[in-house]
């Protein structure tokens, strides 16, 4: 089975993720017609902007039907995990129209963290020592952090905003937020908690796609979570990353193949978890062996912000062999280029924040690339929109060649509360020394 020549895409998302993906959509010779739902100022200029939600299965498949859409684009992780893709798989009226994202239970690696270590453990991948506590497992949960050493993990098992996991640094503190989180500190989400041993290292964002049989790896990249400067302050949804990621040498990433990437596959196909899409997979370096931290059933944003702008070969027929079980006949041309991401964020993110501020300068970027992640185009201009506002990527021989492009880029962009920060990237630039 193949995709049509041209294809019409329906994208589902908001951010700069989307964005991401629109850019490099657009840029498809297959492509007839691109919508996105909801899309931002950005989107609105490489196709139509729908307004409707991605969670409104329904709204989707009118949309679907009534505007010949051959192909469903799935961004965010909320329509997956809540199972679009079994929706229109058991629909007669859409059952045709091929769908980039897992089935439900292939999009719970993300939806419950006590699902995804499950299957770890089951399949011998590696990642951190861990137990899974309920309402009625407090003592054993207090027994089990006693046998640990600090600092604590607690992970709300199930979709927490990326806000459900905390790390304690002494027992009392991770005792009394272990009584919090099954208390219902994060709702329904923290109904159980998994606790895991800390893993000190260094993070990686490992991206694949699969058709269920065969994969591709997709360039790697590193996220920069915190708010502040030097990794200081609240986590954010990552205000900045880096593709290539210098410590993710050929031989370190054999071992992600090996040890986690195969097996994560095999174990879907041995499980029977029908899995076409996006897998992201966080990884720690810990002294040069790979564990993993989490699996996400979507790309990761900013991430996507610099994996895109690295692949040269078509995204269209990319999707069509994942789609159709036909990925391995398909080219991933990859250029070596390094590309960097700074994302800006509106003033008090990511706690409280204001919006509506008119952005300027959005133009005179250079060869850099802005995608809009929370703006929205309104009769007098492009306004903030949200927490993360832009995300400027800009390519180069170097991280520092690329970067000195992003931040010339942002210097001659503003609105009102602006920030970003000033060091992404010198982390890697100093390991490099
Ligand atoms: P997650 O939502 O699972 O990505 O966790 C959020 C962040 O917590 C990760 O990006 C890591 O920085 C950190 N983290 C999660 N699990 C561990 C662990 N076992 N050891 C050390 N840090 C962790
Ligand atoms: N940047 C991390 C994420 O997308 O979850």
């Amino acid at each position: 089975m193949r995709l049509p020549q041209l294809v019409n895409v329906l994208l589902l998302g908001a951010g700069g993720r989307e964005h991401a993906f629109a850019w490099k959509i657009a840029q498809s010779e297959r492509l007839a017609k691109l919508f996105i739902a909801k899309g931002n100022a950005g989107t609105k200029s490489l196709g139509t902007n729908v307004d409707i939600s991605p969670t409104n299965f329904a709204g989707i498949k009118q949309f679907v039907l009534t505007n010949n859409i051959n192909l469903v684009v799935v961004g965010p992780e909320e329509p997956l995990v809540r199972g679009i893709r079994d929706f229109f798989a058991g629909d007669d009226e859409i059952c045709y129209v091929p769908v980039v994202g897992p089935s439900a239970a292939g999009a719970m690696l993300e939806g419950s963290k006590q699902f995804a270590k499950d299957f770890m453990q089951r399949n011998g991948i590696p990642t951190a020592r861990y137990q899974t506590f309920g309402k009625n497992d407090l003592e054993a949960g207090y027994a089990f952090l006693e046998s640990l050493k600090p600092p604590y993990v607690l992970k709300a098992n199930g979709l927490a905003a990326g806000k459900g996991v905390v790390i304690p640094t002494s027992l009392e503190e991770a005792k009394r937020e272990l009584a919090d989180m099954l208390n219902g500190k994060f709702g329904i989400a923290s109904q159980k908690v998994v606790i895991e041993e800390y893993l000190n290292g260094i993070e990686l964002s490992v991206f694949v796609v699969t058709d269920g049989t065969d994969y591709k790896i997709l360039p790697e990249a590193k996220d920069y979570k915190r708010v502040g400067d030097g990794d200081t302050g609240l986590n954010t949804g990552g205000m900045g990353a880096v593709s290539p990621v210098p410590f993710a040498t050929p031989e370190f990433m054999r071992k992600v193949e090996e040890r986690i990437v195969k097996p994560t596959i095999e174990g879907l196909a041995k499980e029977k978890i029908l899995y076409k899409g996006f897998i992201f997979v966080g990884i720690m370096n810990v002294d040069g062996e790979p564990y993993v931290i989490e699996y996400n059933v979507r790309m990761g944003d900013p991430e996507t912000e610099v994996v895109l702008p690295r692949i040269e070969s078509d995204i269209l027929d990319l999707f069509e062999g994942i789609v159709y079980n036909s990925l391995a006949s398909k080219e991933l041309r990859i250029s070596p280029d390094t590309a960097v991401t700074v994302v800006a964020v509106s003033g008090g993110y990511p706690g409280a924040y204001e919006t509506g501020k008119p952005i300027e300068g959005l133009d005179a970027v250079g060869d850099s690339l802005v995608f809009h992640a929370g703006t929205t185009e309104t009769k007098t201009g492009v306004e903030t929109a949200g927490g993360r506002v832009l995300a400027v990527t800009s390519k180069g021989t170097g991280i520092a060649d690329a970067l000195q492009k992003s931040y010339a880029a942002l210097s001659g962009i503003h609105y009102e509360g602006m920030y970003y920060r000033k060091d992404i990237g010198q982390d890697l630039i100093k390991l490099r020394k």
